[in-house]
């Protein structure tokens, strides 16, 4: 697939995947693109930053590498693993009881060694395979891996010591996201290009609904996207995302609405809120938010 030459064709190439965005967040996929930079996406949980990854792979035609973070994250999870189990095996087969130095050469050759994600992506890239890394959510992982990335994301090699250096001429087009548990350190954010992800404002998000929510009807979709704008404004715990928009959006089709009451609100607020404080204080403010002028 040919890659887009220019921001508009970033924005066209992505809605033809059901992925809406705006100016700045198609830039960011430009330049990253064309520039082979590492794209650092932040935001809010659920606006659309692992699905960014997603339908971009899908768009490109690349293949989707996913790393996905967690506290304990180790190289062996994430860079290459050894397979002890194979390289026993033939060692048994060879009839060594004492394997020599040549024997032990062989066993740490290529074919005894597993890819994880991020050695996968660079030796899919130098065997010609263009890939798309995903490193989703780099806030969970500790530092001491933070420190691992920065590394490969400078020089797109790993060393193996038993091996060697393994590098590639083209680099992997890299998506990292953060929910922001922790900041990032700034040497990371140094050598990528940064874009933070606002929550959509209600056109983009009624562009969405209408993609993902198909048949839904177009007042109740429109009510929908300026009801959750009014929501965001306000001191929630856990602000709902577009995920949340969507997921409302699907039950109030399969309930077979086509505009928003205080009643429905109501039935169906475990959609938006996942914890009791917020539950309660929108319960509260129902009526306020479907109040005259909440919703035009
Ligand atoms: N701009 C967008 N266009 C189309 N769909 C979107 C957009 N933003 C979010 N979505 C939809 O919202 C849902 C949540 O998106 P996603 O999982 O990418 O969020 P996230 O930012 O990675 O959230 P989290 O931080 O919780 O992982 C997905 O179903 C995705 O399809
Ligand atoms: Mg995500």
């Amino acid at each position: 697939m040919t890659e887009p030459d220019s921001v508009e064709a970033v924005i066209q190439m992505l809605a033809q995947g059901g992925y809406y965005c705006d100016d700045d967040l198609a830039m960011g996929v430009f330049l990253a693109i064309k520039l082979g930079k590492p794209l650092f996406l932040e935001g809010e949980p659920g606006v659309g930053k692992t699905e960014m990854a997603k339908v971009l792979a899908q768009r490109l035609g690349r293949r989707l590498i996913r790393l996905q973070c967690y506290e304990g994250l180790d190289i062996s999870t994430a860079v290459y693993e050894w397979n002890y189990a194979k390289q026993l095996l033939s060692l048994r087969l060879a009839g060594d009881a004492a394997p020599g130095r040549e024997a032990l050469e062989d066993v740490f050759g290529p074919e005894f060694l597993l890819s994880r994600p991020l050695l996968d992506a660079i030796r899919s890239e130098s065997q010609g395979q263009r890939v798309v890394l995903l490193i989703d959510e780099l806030d969970r992982a500790d530092e001491e891996f933070e420190a691992f990335l920065l590394e490969l994301l400078s020089d797109f090699q790993v060393t193996i010591p038993e091996m060697g250096t393994v590098g590639s001429d083209t680099v992997p087009l890299v998506i990292l996201t953060s929910n922001r548990t922790r900041e990032i350190h700034d040497a990371i954010k140094r050598r990528c290009l940064y874009h933070w992800i606002d929550y959509p404002s209600p056109e983009k998000e009624l562009q969405i609904v209408r993609a993902k929510a198909p048949g839904i009807d177009e007042r109740l979709a429109r009510d929908i996207c300026q009801f959750m704008n009014r929501l965001r404004q306000d001191d929630y715990l856990k602000r709902p995302g577009v995920a949340e928009s969507l997921d409302w959006a699907q039950a109030l089709v399969l309930l077979h609405r086509d505009h928003l009451d205080p009643e429905v609100v109501r039935q169906t607020k475990s959609c938006l809120f996942k914890n009791r404080q917020d539950l309660r204080r929108f319960q509260d403010g129902i009526a306020g938010y479907l109040g005259a002028g909440a919703l035009e």
